[in-house]
């Protein structure tokens, strides 16, 4: 069988594809692209540092994990563990997790580079190999999430494996943004799509094999997914552009970033 990834890229857009095929889309991207994300990327992230967001917004400032002190803390679609190996230098338990090998091949070379041990586990976040109860804490700061097709599966996995009382916190790309073209310009404060439009946006091989899949959840659709799994909403915090701030991360700049939000951060708790 032909591995899609090896096939060239031939078109582009917003179009419906198999549930099946747009997720696991993002297993092979992220093996294929881990190195150059981390290479554009990883100097902003840090190799041990807490970033929420293109905005810079950081752990250490925000404290939307609450008091995490003796906390047992998990995060999804962790990349290279950037955040969960702030937290293990801040001596509180965090397990990284990811689907993709090559972003977990890059976590142990940052372990190594900064002598911090992240443990780190290999999962689908709609899969997750841990004991209903296991954490007090999960969160992600942009994985997975934008990548699957079925994200209430997400929040019912974390519902899951969250003691009753635990938090749930997680960064996505403002879902206003859908609507705008991903240009960090003026180009991008058009706007040019329906916000209502559901279809993700695909990368497709000649094939019709699917390369890449990002997919879109109005605010509505995930407060209803939250409160579907069990969870409260207890705040939307959608970080603004600092002063300053010059860095360009794809759609993601001041010239936007003065006018739009780019970022929300759920911050939900499942009932005690
Ligand atoms: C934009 S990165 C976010 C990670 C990190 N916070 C960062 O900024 O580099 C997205 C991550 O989500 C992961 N991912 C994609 N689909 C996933 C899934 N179904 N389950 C778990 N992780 C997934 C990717 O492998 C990738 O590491």
């Amino acid at each position: 069988m032909t591995n899609p990834t090896d096939e060239p890229l031939a078109e582009a857009g917003y179009r419906d594809v198999p549930h099946a095929a747009g997720g696991a889309a993002g297993r092979r991207w992220w093996d294929a692209n881990a190195e150059e994300y981390l290479a554009e990327h990883g100097e902003f992230l840090g190799p041990a540092d807490f970033c929420w967001c293109p905005e810079g917004l950081r752990e250490q400032d925000a404290r939307l994990l609450g008091d995490v002190s003796g906390a047992r803390v998990l995060e999804i679609g962790a990349g290279a563990a950037q955040c969960s190996r702030w937290l293990v230098g801040e001596g509180v338990a965090a397990v990284a997790t990811d689907v993709s090998a090559g972003m977990l091949r890059a976590a142990r070379r940052y372990d190594a580079a900064t002598g911090l041990r992240t443990p780190a586990v290999q999962a689908d976040a709609r899969a997750l190999p841990f004991a209903s109860g296991s954490f007090d804490v999960a969160f992600t700061a942009y994985g997975a999430l934008p990548f699957v097709p079925d994200t209430a599966r997400v929040h019912r996995e974390v519902a899951r494996v969250l003691r009753p009382g635990g938090r749930w916190v997680f960064a996505v790309t403002h879902p206003v943004r859908w609507a705008f073209p991903d240009d960090p310009g003026e180009g991008g404060l058009v706007v040019t799509r329906s916000y209502f439009d559901r279809r993700p946006y695909v990368e497709l091989a000649a094939s019709g094999a699917v390369l890449y899949a990002e997919y879109h959840r109005t605010l509505g659709d995930v407060v209803g997914e939250l409160a579907s799994a069990g969870f409260v909403l207890d705040r939307l915090v959608e970080p603004e552009w600092p002063a300053g701030h010059d860095r360009i991360w794809g759609g993601w700049g001041p010239v936007r970033g003065a006018r739009l939000p780019g970022t929300a951060i759920f911050v939900s708790h499942l009932p005690g």
